[in-house]
């Protein structure tokens, strides 16, 4: 079904539209970090504002490219995420796929990130996703494992406290370095000693979560280390001395042997055919290098998305929303209301939360 997504969860406002199978067939991305970047931080009253702005120019730019000739299906992010921002979207969403008598899909966020490593931007169609395939989800939200079971994403880990990409950005913040700090971390990372400074793995003593992560201890070690070499914040930041880089060589690597410190467990004990990450932080190139390595070294075949499919995008939550409709899951556009919050808590089928994700097609 050729489809129209918007995604507007949080500051970055997208439009893609999707060939029947997945095919990519444009991605727009307009990114706030200008009007953000001085707080340091999202400022959801100013990303509301923004997307109420932009959105209409969005979908108006793909309509005259004449994209949206054959327009079968609505997709649209219903949460979670920032309230305003995702009321900008689900309003628009309900209102175009009702005014224009095209069926409407609401998605969840994360189902957007879990099908990406699935997906191309080279106009192919996506892949389908193998039963079994186990997916890391990292970005400033979130930081779960993900199995995909029988058409349901299950998280299988979570984090005790902060998210991986959340703690790129705080370390970043505290020396300066600006807003979203995982670029940059990354960038300068690569010119520094990632063994000059060493940080103790978390040990998590509950036996229901012996694979959960926990990222808050190493982000106040790290600040620490830099309040102690005041490199908190740099002096300059466009020049930052070789200790700065080897501060944050080193916490990145920590964060990504973290996140891939669970992988060998998991795959001996659910055998993935194929392993996978999604989400911003799955940009960081080291993180991207590791996965691979561990790929080759295990045989295990390994699924990254392009950079541009990482970071959030409407063409994922398209191809999320063609797969609820191939199972029969539409949304009423009169009566669709997004949600803040995850509406999953816990590691495993064992979740308190309402639901894990619904089921998608296999197709
Ligand atoms: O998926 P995303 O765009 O939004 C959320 O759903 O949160 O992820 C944004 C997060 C930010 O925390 C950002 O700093 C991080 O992804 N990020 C990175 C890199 N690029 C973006 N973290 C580490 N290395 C990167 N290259
Ligand atoms: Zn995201």
């Amino acid at each position: 079904m050729t489809t129209l997504a918007i995604e507007t969860s949080c500051d970055e406002t997208s439009v893609a539209v999707l060939g029947p199978g997945g095919e990519v067939l444009a991605n727009l991305v307009s990114s706030q970090v200008a009007i953000h970047a001085p707080y340091l931080g999202v400022v959801p009253e100013l990303a509301a504002r923004h997307h109420v702005e932009v959105l209409p120019r969005l979908v108006h730019a793909v309509e005259r490219q004449g994209l949206l000739a054959d327009l079968e299906l609505v997709a649209v992010t219903q949460g979670p995420g920032l309230i305003g921002s995702l009321l900008v979207g689900t309003c628009y969403a309900s209102a175009f796929a009702y005014a224009r008598g095209v069926p409407l899909v609401a998605v969840d966020h994360l189902e957007g990130h879990l099908v990406s490593p699935f997906m191309n931007l080279n106009g192919e169609p996506a892949e389908a996703i193998p039963e079994g395939a186990l997916t890391l989800v990292v970005s400033g939200g979130h930081s779960s494992y993900f199995l995909f079971s029988r058409g349901r994403g299950v998280p299988l880990n979570r984090t005790r406290d902060d998210a991986a990409g959340e703690v790129f950005d705080k370390v970043a913040a505290a020396l300066g370095l600006g807003y979203p700090g995982g670029p940059v971390v990354d960038r300068l990372a690569e010119a520094g000693d990632p063994e000059a400074f060493r940080f103790s793995p978390p040990r998590i003593k509950d036996p229901q979560g012996e694979l959960d992560f926990s990222f808050s201890g190493l982000k106040s070690a790290v600040i620490r280390q830099a309040q102690e070499l005041q490199l908190a914040p740099l002096p300059d930041p466009q020049n930052p001395p070789q200790a700065a880089l080897d501060l944050l060589a080193s916490f990145r690597a920590a964060v990504v042997a973290w996140l891939l410190a669970p992988l060998d467990v998991l795959c001996q004990r659910h055998r993935p055919p194929v392993v996978a990450a999604a989400g911003g932080v799955a940009a960081n190139r080291l993180l991207r290098q590791e996965l691979a390595r561990w790929g080759e070294k295990t045989g295990t075949p390994v699924r990254i998305p392009p950079l541009a499919l990482t970071t959030d995008n409407a063409a994922m939550i398209g191809r999320a929303g063609q797969l609820r409709a191939a199972s029969g899951l539409w949304t009423d556009p009169v009566t669709l209301e997004p949600y803040a919050r995850v509406s999953w808590k816990g590691s495993g089928e064992r979740g308190t939360g309402k639901r894990l994700f619904p089921p998608l097609a296999t197709v």
